[in-house]
């Protein structure tokens, strides 16, 4: 039930700090080691590629995890949307192993992939929201991510649970292979700093519900830009966005504007760009630079060690591999806010069904 919550979504996202917690707790034992089945650490190390095949929210959580993976654990990895997977599939690896994102474990695209993988005997990982779902029972293994049902039709904290269930794995093959970069890497710690940063973006929804009806609530485009990792969120920002306001909104990597998107920059767009990585900080404020002078509405969310003062919202600091727990909270609030503020069903978005049980 909602509760007193007004929507699902608005519970959801307030859920978040509570299931990073959830997830700290299942999968590491209380002496601080990480507990992964060894089975599927073994099976994914006796391997040589990862592919990670999803939809939606879900592609864009793998997009996160390919990041972590690769840092944390060194194995290389593939994300692809389920259904382009499905009919024009990629030249495999000679050992690749298989993980499938769903949080629903029902998505029809993703299960005609698997039971492409099955025929052809490859090792599969459902990480999956639901427990004996079909996804879960046709792969070889199941995560579960501990999230509490989803039932607003935008994911959210599905997303979350998805990076932090990867980076879960990802801490638990370094252990096993002895990988530098993963072993030193305190994902603990670390998801204990996400919830306590989680609950402080949360607490500030009343800026982002003002920030909506500023610059959204009458716009007919808008844009997310990001680099790196960043980028990554500015998909899944994006598609929170589109899907329940009905704004025309696209994701854009900052420095590929220039390139053609640009022209779409009128008086008033807004421009709402995503600054958590020291490495690329410079140029995207560069970016949202030209775009402000063409006219745009620029909004930004910054993490504390590279903000300035003047951004829209300031994240406290966590390690760089998982920003996106803490940047992609506002762009939920802000869509929840903006389809609040233009009049639609929040949790029942026009043409949209909870899980794709369709090809
Ligand atoms: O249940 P799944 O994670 O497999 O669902 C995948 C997508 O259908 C889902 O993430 C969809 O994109 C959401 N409505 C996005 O908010």
């Amino acid at each position: 039930s909602k509760g007193t919550y007004p929507h699902f979504m608005l519970k959801e996202i307030d859920e978040q700090p509570s299931v990073m917690r959830r997830i700290s707790q299942e999968y590491f034992s209380s002496k601080g080691e990480v507990e992964v089945d060894e089975n599927i650490v073994n099976s994914i190390l006796d391997s040589d590629r990862i592919y990670i095949v999803a939809a939606g929210t879900s592609y864009h959580a793998g997009l996160v995890g390919q990041k972590i993976i690769e840092k944390l654990a060194g194995i290389p990895v593939e994300v692809h949307v389920a259904s382009e997977f499905g009919y024009y599939p990629p030249i495999l690896s000679r050992k690749p192993f298989f993980i499938f994102l769903s949080q629903s474990g029902e998505t029809a695209d993703s299960r005609q992939v698997l039971s492409e993988v099955n025929k052809k005997g490859h090792p599969s990982l459902t990480i999956t929201n639901v427990d004996r779902s079909t996804l879960s029972r046709e792969a070889t293994y199941t995560m579960l991510l501990h999230a509490g049902p989803e039932i607003s039709v935008a994911s959210t904290k599905a997303y979350t649970a998805q990076i932090a269930v990867q980076a879960v794995l990802a801490k638990a093959l370094s252990e096993k292979s002895n990988y530098e970069s993963g072993k030193q890497f305190d994902l603990q710690t670390q998801l204990a700093l996400v919830a306590n940063g989680m609950q402080e973006i949360v607490d500030e929804k009343q800026l982002l519900d003002d920030m909506s009806r500023r610059i959204l609530t009458d716009a007919d485009n808008a844009f997310y830009i990001g680099r790196g990792i960043d980028y990554n969120v500015a998909l899944e920002a994006a598609l929170k966005l589109k899907e329940i306001s009905y704004i025309h909104t696209e994701g854009f990597a900052a420095g590929e504007l220039k390139h053609g998107t640009i022209a779409l920059i009128e008086e008033g767009t807004p421009v709402i760009g995503f600054i958590t990585d020291k490495l690329s900080a410079g140029h995207t404020r560069s970016n949202l630079q030209e775009v402000l002078s063409r006219g745009a509405e620029v909004f930004t969310i910054s993490m504390k060690r590279v903000a300035n003062e003047n951004d829209g919202i300031i994240l406290p600091d966590v390690d760089t591999l998982l920003t996106p727990l803490l940047s992609v909270i506002p762009a939920q609030l802000i869509a929840y806010y903006t389809s609040l503020n233009r009049g639609h069903d929040v949790d029942q978005p026009r043409n949209l069904a909870k899980s794709v049980t369709v090809e």
